[in-house]
C-alpha cells in the first residue's frame, strides 16, 4: 500500500516581491491563511470578517475558542469598523503608540464575528509598525484577526522559518517579512472608563505609558502566574509560551549550586542555561560540555534581550536539553514582558514531576522513570 498524500506544504512566499504579496493578498480574501510578520511576532492572519477562516486558525493552532484573537488595521481611519466606541484616552494611546506594539481592548462592534472576540462585547486591535503587514492588510481590504504564528501555548515564532518549523502543513502561505524586531508581543491594555488595565506586558512598556500619560489610573491587572484569581483575558493562561524542554527559573545567585547539583544527579545529562547577561560562574569540575548556554543581551539592554528571547528558547529545546534553567531579567521596561514569558514557560514544573531530578544510571546514562517531553496540551 502507497503512502497516505502528504499534506500541501505552504506557499513560502517573498515580502520583496510585489507578485508574492499581491498573491498572500488574494489568498486572505478567499478565506485562506497564513503566516504574516510584524514587529512583535509573526501572526497566523485571516480576514477578521470570514469566520470560517477564522475557524482553520483556530483549528491550525489547536487554540481553544474562548481565547480571543487580536485585529489589526493598517491605519487609524479604520477604527471604527471594528470598535463601537473610542474614549478620548483610547484616542490619545492609538495616537501615541500607533503603529506599534500596543493592542488596545475596547467596546467591539457588532459585526465582528463572535469567533473573533469569543463572545466578548470587547475587541483587542492593533495596528502593527511592519510595513508589509499594514501593506497586506490594506490590500486585503479588511482587518485582520492575527493569533502569534505557533501552536497553541507553544513558543511565539519570531522568523518566517519558526513558522514553518511548526505550522507549514496546515496553513497556506508564510510571507518572509525578516527577523521581528521587538521579539515579544504586543502590550495588551483594556479602556476603561477609570483608568486602564493591564492584560499583558510586551513591546510597548508601562513606563512608556506612564510617561506620556501620567495622569492615568492603572486598575489592577492579570494575576501573575504563582496568583490565583478569575480570568480577565481569556486567553492569558498560566502555562504558555512553552519549550517542549521543562524550564525552571533560577536566580542567579543561586545558578552555580544549582547546576552543581544537577550534573551530580545526572553526569552525562545535557543542561540548557538562558541567562542574562554572562554564563554563570561555575566551578573547573563541571561537566561543561554538557551545558549549552544562550546569553540574551551581553550588554545588557533589554531591547536585544526581547528580540532574542524565543529563538533562543527554540535553540535550547532544539539542543535536546533534559532541563533549561532560566535566569529572570530586570523587572522593569521590556524586561516585564520577558518575565511574563519565561515564569508562563516555567509554570509547568509546578504542577508535573518533570523537573524533579531523576537519578542517573551509571551504566546506561538513562534515567530510572521517563522523562515526560511534552507538554499536555493547553
Ligand atoms: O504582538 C501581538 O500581539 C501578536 C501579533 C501577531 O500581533 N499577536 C498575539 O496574539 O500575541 P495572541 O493570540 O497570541 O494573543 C492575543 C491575546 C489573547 O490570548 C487574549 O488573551 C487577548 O489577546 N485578547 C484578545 N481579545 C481580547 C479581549 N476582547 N479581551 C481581553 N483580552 C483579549
Ligand atoms: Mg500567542
Amino acid at each position: 500500500m502507497s503512502d497516505p498524500t502528504p499534506a500541501p506544504r505552504a506557499l513560502l512566499l517573498d515580502g520583496n516581491s510585489p507578485a508574492d504579496v499581491r498573491r498572500a493578498v488574494q489568498i486572505l480574501q478567499q478565506g485562506g491563511i497564513g503566516g504574516l510578520p510584524t514587529e512583535t511576532v509573526y501572526g497566523l492572519a485571516a480576514d477578521a470578517f470570514q469566520p470560517q477562516a477564522v475557524a482553520r486558525v483556530f483549528e491550525a493552532k489547536q487554540r481553544p475558542a474562548f481565547d480571543p484573537l487580536i485585529v489589526h488595521l493598517p491605519d487609524l481611519a479604520w477604527l471604527p469598523r471594528v470598535a463601537r466606541q473610542v474614549s478620548p484616552l483610547a484616542r490619545q494611546l492609538a495616537e501615541r503608540f500607533w503603529p506599534g506594539p500596543l493592542t488596545l481592548v475596547l467596546p467591539r462592534q457588532a459585526t465582528v464575528p463572535d469567533l473573533v472576540t469569543s463572545g466578548l462585547e470587547s475587541v483587542a486591535v492593533r495596528i502593527p509598525a511592519h510595513r508589509l503587514a499594514r501593506e497586506v492588510i490594506a490590500q486585503v481590504g479588511s482587518p485582520l484577526a492575527a493569533p502569534s504564528a505557533n501552536p497553541f501555548g507553544r513558543i511565539s515564532p519570531t522568523t518566517a522559518q519558526h513558522v514553518c518549523d511548526q505550522l507549514a502543513d496546515r496553513i497556506d502561505f508564510v510571507l518572509e517579512g525578516g527577523p521581528c524586531t521587538v521579539g515579544v508581543e504586543s502590550t495588551i491594555v483594556q479602556v476603561e472608563p477609570e483608568g486602564l488595565r493591564l492584560l499583558r506586558p510586551g513591546g510597548v512598556t508601562v513606563e512608556e505609558i506612564t510617561a506620556a500619560f501620567p495622569q492615568v489610573t492603572w486598575l489592577p491587572g492579570l494575576p501573575t502566574p504563582s496568583q490565583t484569581a478569575p480570568q480577565v483575558s481569556p486567553g492569558q493562561l498560566t502555562q504558555h509560551y512553552a519549550p517542549q524542554t521543562p524550564l525552571e527559573l533560577v536566580a542567579w545567585s543561586d545558578l552555580p549550586a544549582r547546576i552543581q547539583a544537577w550534573h551530580a544527579a545526572r553526569p552525562t545529562g545535557r543542561l540548557g542555561l538562558l541567562c542574562w547577561k554572562e554564563p554563570p560562574p561555575i566551578g573547573p569540575t563541571s561537566p561543561h560540555r554538557h551545558i549549552f548556554t544562550h546569553i540574551l543581551s551581553r550588554e545588557g539592554d533589554l531591547r536585544v534581550a526581547a528580540s532574542r528571547l524565543f529563538a533562543s528558547l527554540r535553540a535550547l529545546d532544539a539542543s535536546q536539553t533534559e532541563v533549561i534553567l532560566a535566569e529572570e531579567v530586570p523587572d522593569m521596561g521590556l524586561g516585564r514582558a520577558i518575565n511574563d514569558r519565561l515564569r508562563r514557560a516555567s509554570a509547568r514544573g509546578r504542577d508535573e514531576p518533570a523537573l524533579q531530578v531523576a537519578p542517573q544510571s551509571p551504566a546506561t546514562g538513562e534515567t530510572s522513570s521517563n522523562h515526560p517531553k511534552k507538554l499536555s496540551e493547553t
